[in-house]
């Protein structure tokens, strides 16, 4: 049976590869491999959350499902005085998401397994993910309702959502956790939601 990419650890056998993809005007090499999402190239919603996700400078990040790390990385980029903290749930993506930290030299980023926030620690300016909404509802709101924990106050959740991928659903429950939520971009099939922690 095949792997679902969310599953902790993938028994497909392994076939690395490497691949560019282009995010904040400028050209990553990642190692990508199979039974980790996105294999071949950039999603096109991780592209979405990437160009609206309000990092800055100073900001401590959490990228929440991370795997191959190209949203850690390029928060890390933005984010040039701060730190990323990249978590998944999926051994091999955890293990890849490392290399692509070395690879592209960046040094104020780290990436570690975790089943959500399980082993996350400490508190963030901003978490952000492509949540993985084939692992489930319960998955992807557990991750809404967990994160005010993680957050400083004032700090922000941002989300892509495919527009028919329950985009109102998760609007929803945004909404009833945070007291708010504002849509940041719709573009392409795409809205990127932010809430923050009041
Ligand atoms: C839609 S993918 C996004 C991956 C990457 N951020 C990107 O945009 O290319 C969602 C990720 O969440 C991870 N994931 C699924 N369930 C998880 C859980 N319970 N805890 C942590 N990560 C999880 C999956 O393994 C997958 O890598």
């Amino acid at each position: 049976m095949s792997d679902h990419y969310y599953t902790e650890k993938p028994t497909s056998e392994s076939s690395p590869r490497l691949i560019e993809v282009n995010v904040l005007g400028r050209t990553f090499t990642l190692y990508s491999d199979s039974g980790v999402f996105s294999k071949s190239g950039l999603d096109k919603g991780t592209e979405v959350l990437i160009k609206n996700m309000p990092v800055e400078p100073s900001h401590r990040v959490l990228d929440w499902g991370t795997g191959l790390g190209i949203v850690g990385i390029a928060a890390a980029t933005m984010a040039e005085s701060g730190f990323v903290e990249m978590i998944d749930i999926n051994e091999r993506a955890v293990h890849l998401a490392q290399e692509n930290l070395e690879l592209n030299g960046i040094r104020n980023a780290r990436a570690y397994q975790s089943n959500g926030f399980d082993k996350v620690q400490g508190t963030f300016d901003l978490i952000v993910s492509n949540p993985p909404f084939r692992a489930g509802k319960k998955v992807v709101h557990g991750l809404v309702e967990q994160a005010p924990d993680y957050l400083v106050s004032g700090g922000g959740l941002a989300l892509v959502v495919q527009r028919k991928q329950g985009a109102e659903s998760l609007t929803k429950k945004m909404e009833e956790v945070f007291g708010n939520v504002e849509v940041l971009d719709r573009s392409g099939g795409y809205r990127v939601l932010l809430s923050r922690k009041r």
